[in-house]
């Protein structure tokens, strides 16, 4: 397709809201509350925002830099900005570890879809609080429930995408980021109001620098670039479409402001709640999924009407924050194929369907009739979510940070990261972040892998 061809979002909103509708997703919901809790609490917090701001901005600028340079998808961009050299298998990785995180985050999109259709009828919120709290176990191991909401979530993911960027992706994520942001505020005053929520707020504001050790760091690391959906090429196919007049840096630094805001507030909505009904605050999936059934069934006895409407507004929050971004990773496979073989997009999300079900359909039964199944210990959900999450994001980025550190010309990089020296602001900081992205980001990045590893 001849760049001048190539779609784009209306307006620079419209774009920060796809990117951060990307960014705000189930690990900012149940994965950041509670590593806040397990890292020192405030602490965690400090170095996730030192992460964010030193590492995963000038990655999320590496990756615009290079998509909207080369105006393609992550395999046509690096080729057409390092023709003829190996660089375009990163780009080859990056499909692949988008096909795989897709797979798996829909198991949890197809969750949050279930728990939906459960709050509409009044199920969660009427029932018996313990039989809420143990729910999830008996939906997520058994075997048609979870498949069947596992496709319809896929589906909804791919019918958005085939739409297009404008009247798919730029329409749905225009409306539901600002959308969710409503949602979990309208959560948070629920939250702290409960009796006995003041723990749980103590519990996110209180500060152990002494926790934050190499673990903790290479948590918040971890955290920030899948947060912010950086290392499989998600912020690049996106910056393809990004109009030349708009500024990278500017939407790095307001999808790193919203993530991070949002990982916030999503602690203050779910930690008050665990707290305020005796739980341990616990580590995945549980922790929303089986704690917060509980407290709305419990709410449901004195509340009925408040309780059910607060569930719903909960789990449609989550599953309006999953869905726009399983749609920036289902985005990057189908542009690869769109490329590559000139098909029309609705193809190309028919013909990965049929993978990401074969890789999804054993990620769904993971939590039931194959939970057994285990290689090298992990299930197959796990080893996914490990392969991706720990070590094919963190490299994706660190090799983005040297293609443009080290493979482009700083004269190329500064023209689009400044489009062309007439953004002051960006032109001011460009010599601090280029020396930054060059010299710094790859050690950092390599020294936080190899701990973590270790
Ligand atoms: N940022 C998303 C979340 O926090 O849930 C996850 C994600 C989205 C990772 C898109 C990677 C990606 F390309």
């Amino acid at each position: 397709m001849a760049p001048s061809k190539r779609e784009q979002f209306g307006s620079s909103f419209s774009f920060i809201m796809a990117v951060a509708g990307s960014a705000i997703g189930l690990g900012n919901i149940w994965r950041f509350p509670y590593m806040v809790g397990e890292h020192g609490g405030g602490a965690f917090i400090v170095a996730y925002i030192i992460c964010c701001l030193f590492l995963a901005v000038p990655c999320f600028v590496c990756e615009a830099v290079i998509g909207r340079r080369g105006r393609s998808d992550v395999y046509g961009s690096l080729e057409r900005l390092a023709p003829k050299s190996k660089w375009k298998w990163l780009g080859g990785v990056s499909v692949f570890a988008a096909f795989v995180i897709v797979s798996f985050y829909c198991v949890v999109g197809g969750w949050s879809l279930d728990f939906l259709v459960r709050s509409l009828s009044g199920r969660l919120s009427h029932g018996d609080p313990d039989g809420a709290s143990i729910l999830f176990k008996r939906m997520s191991s058994g075997t048609l429930e979870p498949l069947s909401m596992y496709v319809t979530f896929l589906l909804a993911t791919a019918l958005i995408v085939i739409g297009g960027i404008k009247k798919g992706i730029e329409r749905f994520t225009k409306i539901t980021t600002p959308l969710l942001f409503f949602l979990m505020v309208a959560m948070v005053i629920y939250s702290v109001s409960l009796p006995g929520a003041s723990a749980g707020v103590e519990y996110l504001v209180r500060s152990d620098f002494s926790k934050m050790d190499a673990a903790g760091w290479a948590c918040a690391l971890g955290q920030a670039f899948f947060s912010m959906s950086l290392g499989i090429g998600a912020v690049l196919v996106y910056s393809s479409f990004m109009k030349k007049e708009d500024s990278i840096l500017k939407g790095g630094l307001w999808t790193a402001a919203s993530d991070t805001f949002f990982a916030i507030i999503s602690g203050f909505a779910i930690m008050p709640a665990v707290f305020a009904a005796g739980f341990e605050p616990s580590a995945g999936p549980s922790l929303v999924y089986e704690t917060l059934p509980f407290i709305f069934a419990k709410m449901g006895i004195e509340a009925p009407v408040l309780s059910w409407i607060m569930t719903m507004v909960f789990f449609l929050a989550i599953l309006s924050a999953a869905l726009t971004s399983s749609i920036s990773m289902f985005e990057v496979c189908i542009e690869y194929l769109v490329h590559r073989f000139g098909i029309k997009r609705w193809q190309a999300a028919v013909a990965f369907l049929v993978p990401i079900l074969m890789l999804g359909v054993p990620c769904v039964l993971s939590f039931g009739p194959l939970s057994e199944f285990k290689i090298f210990g992990l299930t197959v959900f796990d080893l996914c979510d490990f392969v991706c999450s720990n070590v094919l994001m963190t490299l994706g980025a660190l090799a983005f940070a040297i293609f443009v550190g080290w493979r482009m010309k700083r004269a190329d990089v500064f023209d689009e990261f400044t489009n062309g020296g007439t953004l002051g602001f960006s032109a001011k900081v460009f010599r601090p972040l280029y020396f930054f992205v060059r010299w710094l980001v790859p050690p950092i990045i390599i020294i936080i892998f190899i701990s973590n590893l270790l």
